[in-house]
This record gives structure tokens, sequence and C-alpha cells, in this order.
């Protein structure tokens, strides 16, 4: 493999990262995939490998001499490795070490190697229960996990490796991020996954309360387009919001999931007092930094996704 323009990527076996990894292919990069294949997806990576382009070294970043050797000669660095935000919960010591100790493993490295740029998959949950949306980058942060708290502190730990050694950074703080080959353990994705089921046995999806609590929804292709924009990018050192700006309530994520079925229902509503909490991303900073504009809406997207399902 070239050592010119490769990609050191962490995590990049997961969910997300199978996104990026063709678009950086397409763009002239090598890959060296670092993941320690916790959930990483192995027939799928053997398929990259097989282009003689991507490198898979298995191996954990809380290894932080592993993580050190194996960058060497990588020109820039994705980070994503991570545990997530349900399993923080219930172990926060194996959280603290992968998501806290594994991202200042990869940036010292990346601080060291002279590496020149690296991209951080952070969270719209650094924001925790936002007093106002859309969120903006300025607001004020209220992390409320060990997961959470660790994206926070990689921010942190960017900003002193940037100002000890000139590592020039973006964090991008992804909103809740869906598309086809996601695992089903993320609160909205189960809420997804539960309504096409009822769906699909003609049965109608069940809300609780009023179904006014929302979320940002975006789409897997656009989070890897931002992705791959911000290795690219002029501006760095600085958080980046990854969303549409749109925040779509569980009524109406209901209502978009019962036309992709096609289901001649209509959802039912539990009266129940429910904790109205609404997400959407403020997103002109990604615009006028990356560039970014999603391309893929939350109907088109759905549909495209509960299509396939059915297939
Ligand atoms: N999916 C979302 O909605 C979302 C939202 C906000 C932020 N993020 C962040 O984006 C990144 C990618 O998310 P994803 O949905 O693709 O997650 P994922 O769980 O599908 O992928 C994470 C990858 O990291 C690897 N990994 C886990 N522990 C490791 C370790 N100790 N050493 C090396 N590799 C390890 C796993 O094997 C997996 O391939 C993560 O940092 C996540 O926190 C995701």
């Amino acid at each position: 493999m070239t050592e010119a323009k490769t990609v050191f990527f962490t995590g990049g076996a997961g969910f997300i990262g199978m996104h990026v990894i063709p678009m950086l292919l397409d763009r002239g990069y090598n890959v060296r995939l670092f993941d320690n294949m916790f959930r990483g997806d192995r027939d799928k990576v053997a398929e990259l490998a097989s282009t003689g382009r991507v490198e898979l070294i298995d191996q954990d970043v809380r290894y932080g001499a592993a993580v050190h050797q194996a960058m060497k000669g990588c020109e820039s660095v994705i980070h994503f490795a991570a545990v997530s935000i349900n399993k923080s919960q219930a172990d926060p010591y194996e959280s603290i070490d992968i998501n806290m100790v594994g991202n200042h493993n990869v940036f010292a490295a990346a601080a060291d190697h002279g590496v020149r740029r690296l991209v951080f998959a952070s969270s719209a949950s650094v924001y925790g229960d936002p007093r106002k949306i859309p969120m903006h980058e300025d607001d004020p942060l209220h992390p409320l996990t060990p997961y959470c708290i660790s994206k926070r502190a990689g921010e942190d730990l960017l900003d002193f490796y940037q100002r000890r050694s000139g590592l020039s950074w973006i964090a991008l703080r992804f909103f809740n991020v869906y598309g086809e080959g996601q695992k089903t353990t993320a609160y909205y994705t189960s809420v997804i996954n539960h309504f096409v089921a009822r769906l699909k046995n003609g049965q109608p999806p069940v809300i609780d309360g009023k179904g006014e609590q929302s979320m940002d929804f975006i789409h897997v292709h656009d989070i890897a387009r931002a992705t791959v924009l911000a290795l690219e990018s002029e501006r760095d050192n600085l958080p980046v919001n990854v969303g549409t700006g749109i925040d779509t309530s569980i009524a109406t994520l209901a209502r978009i999931l019962i036309d992709a079925v096609g289901a001649d229902v209509e959802p039912q509503f539990n009266p129940r007092d429910v904790l109205v909490a609404r997400r959407a991303a403020d997103t002109t900073r990604a615009r006028e930094v990356l560039g970014f504009e999603p391309t893929i809406t939350v109907e088109e997207g759905m549909t495209n996704l509960v299509k396939r399902s059915m297939q």
C-alpha cells in the first residue's frame, strides 16, 4: 500500500465507517482501518480489502503503543472507534477506557506523527437536554453520560493538541444518524424498527403522549459526505453540527413510515405525560465551514430504508 494518501481510520468497520470508506476510495485515498472488530462487519471489510487499498489492523484503541505504531506513514486520521451511549451507562469503566483513553491515544499519536488533519466523530449528545432549538455549536454543553462526557472531553483534548503541537482537527457533532447497515440498539432506531415491525403485521404504530418529541434524523450517506468534506476543508479546529436542521416529531415519523409501508392504518396515541424533548441542528456552520448541505430528506431516506427491508 502506498503511504502518500493513506487515511488512518479507527472504528471504520462500523455502521458509518462502511459508508465513508467507499467515498474515500473514490477520492483516491487508501485506508488503514484500525478496528478491534467488536462491532465491525468482517465480510464487508474483506470485500473492501480485496481492492488492495484497504488494510485492516485488528487492534484496540486502548493500546497506545499499537495505535502509535500503526499510524506511521498515514497523512490523515478519522477517529470513530467508540462504544455506544447505552453501553456507557451500563459499564462506565469500559466506556471511559475506550472512549476517553482511546481518544487520547489517537490524538497524541496524530500530534506526534504530524498528520495533516484529524476528523473526530463527536455527537449532538454533548448538548444534553437543549434549552432551545436549533442547537448551535456555541450553546452551553451539558453532557449527561460517560459517552457524552468523553465526546466533549475529546473536543477539549483536540484543542490541547492543536495548541501544543499544531494538530489540525474538526469534531463533527453527528445528530440522529439512520440508514442501511445500522444496528438496532440506538433509542430512535428501535422506535423506527418497532413501528415498521407493527406496520408489516397490519398493526398501527403506538405513540406515547402526542408524539411531539422530535429528533433531527440525518441519513448516513450525508454523514459520510460531511466526514470526507471535513477531511479536506480549509477551516479547522472547531466543532461542527451535522444534521438537517429539521426536527421530525415521532408522530410525523409514524406518518412517514405508514406511507412508506403503504399500510391502511392510523397511529394510535397512548395518553400519558411524556417529557417532550426536541432536537434540531443549527446547520449554518456546516454550510460555511464544510460547504455541507444534506441531500436526502427524512421522507426519502426512511422510505428507501423500509422498501429495502421489505425486499
Ligand atoms: N450512529 C449514530 O447515530 C452516531 C451519532 C453520533 C455520534 N456517533 C459516533 O460516530 C462514530 C461511529 O458510529 P457508528 O454508528 O458507526 O458506530 P459503530 O458501533 O457501528 O462503529 C464503531 C466501530 O468502532 C469499533 N470499536 C469499538 N471499540 C473499539 C476499540 N476499543 N478499539 C478499536 N475499535 C473499536 C467497533 O468494532 C466498530 O467497528 C462513533 O464514534 C459514534 O460515537 C454515531
